[in-house]
C-alpha cells in the first residue's frame, strides 16, 4: 500500500509541510509506503493542453503525455492507493505549482465523452488547505464553496475525499520582524502552540485512514 504525499507550499518545515508529514507518519503507523514530493523543487508547468492524453488510438493513452519534472510525480500518483495534497491559500486560491500539479493531474483523466465518467483508477485522496485567514470569514471569503469544489472534483475522479483544513497559520516566527501590522503576533503563537498540535493530530488520523482504508 503506496501514500504520496504532494506539498504545494514553497516553505519547507512549514505549516503545510508539517500537516503532511504528520498524514505520511499516520499511514506509515499503519503500514503503508510513503513519499513526499516537493512541488518547488521541481521544474514543470501545468497542462499545455496538447491533447495528447485524448488521442484517437488503442490502447487509449489517458496519461499525460508531457515529459519533464512532474513526469515522474505522475506516475507515482497514478499507482499509490491513496494521495495527499496539500497547499497554502495564495490569493484565495491554491498556489500555482498546486495547481499545475492538479491540472496535468486531472486533466490526463478527463472523459470528453462523458464528464460523469473519468478514466481515472480509484484511490483515496486527501487534502489539506493551509491558510492565514480564521474559520469565521471563510464564507464571506467564498472558501468553502473552494474547498467544495476541489473535495468534488476528487471525489468524482476518484471516487474518494476528506479535507483537513488548517487556519489562522503561523505565517512568521518572528513577526517583529516583518511589516505584518495586521495580525496580532501573540495571538497567532498562541493558536500555534494550541490549536496547530490538534491539527497534526487529525493529520496523522487521516494518514491511518488513507492507508486502512487504500
Ligand atoms: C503570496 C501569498 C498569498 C497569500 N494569500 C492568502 C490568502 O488569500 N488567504 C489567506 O488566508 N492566506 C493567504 N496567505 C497566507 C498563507 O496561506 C499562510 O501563511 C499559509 O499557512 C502558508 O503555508 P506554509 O506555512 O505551509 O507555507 C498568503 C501567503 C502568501 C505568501
Amino acid at each position: 500500500m503506496k501514500v504520496l504525499a504532494i506539498n504545494g507550499s514553497p516553505r519547507k518545515g512549514w505549516n503545510t509541510d508539517t500537516l503532511l508529514k504528520k498524514v505520511l507518519e499516520g499511514a506509515a503507523s499503519a503500514g503503508a509506503e510513503t513519499e513526499m514530493v516537493h512541488l518547488y523543487d521541481l521544474t514543470f508547468s501545468g497542462c499545455v493542453s496538447c491533447l495528447g492524453c485524448k488521442l484517437q488510438k488503442e490502447p487509449r493513452p489517458n496519461r499525460c503525455i508531457l515529459r519533464d519534472d512532474l513526469t515522474a510525480v505522475l506516475d507515482k500518483a497514478h499507482e499509490a492507493d491513496a494521495v495527499i495534497l496539500g497547499s497554502p491559500i495564495y490569493f484565495s486560491e491554491i498556489t500555482g505549482e498546486a495547481r499545475s500539479f492538479l491540472e496535468r493531474f486531472l486533466f490526463q483523466y478527463l472523459n470528453y465523452d462523458d464528464y460523469s465518467k473519468p478514466l481515472s483508477p480509484a484511490k483515496r485522496i486527501g487534502l489539506i488547505f493551509t491558510m492565514n485567514c480564521p474559520e469565521s470569514l471563510f464564507e464571506q471569503m467564498g472558501y468553502n464553496a473552494l474547498f467544495q469544489r476541489y473535495e468534488g472534483w476528487m471525489r468524482l475522479y476518484f471516487g474518494h475525499c476528506e479535507t483537513l483544513i488548517c487556519s489562522d497559520t503561523l505565517q512568521a516566527k518572528d513577526y517583529s520582524r516583518y511589516h505584518l501590522g495586521r495580525f496580532d503576533a501573540e495571538a497567532k503563537r498562541l493558536r500555534h502552540e494550541t490549536v496547530f498540535p490538534q491539527d497534526c493530530q487529525k493529520a496523522f488520523d487521516l494518514g491511518i485512514r488513507l492507508a486502512q482504508n487504500a
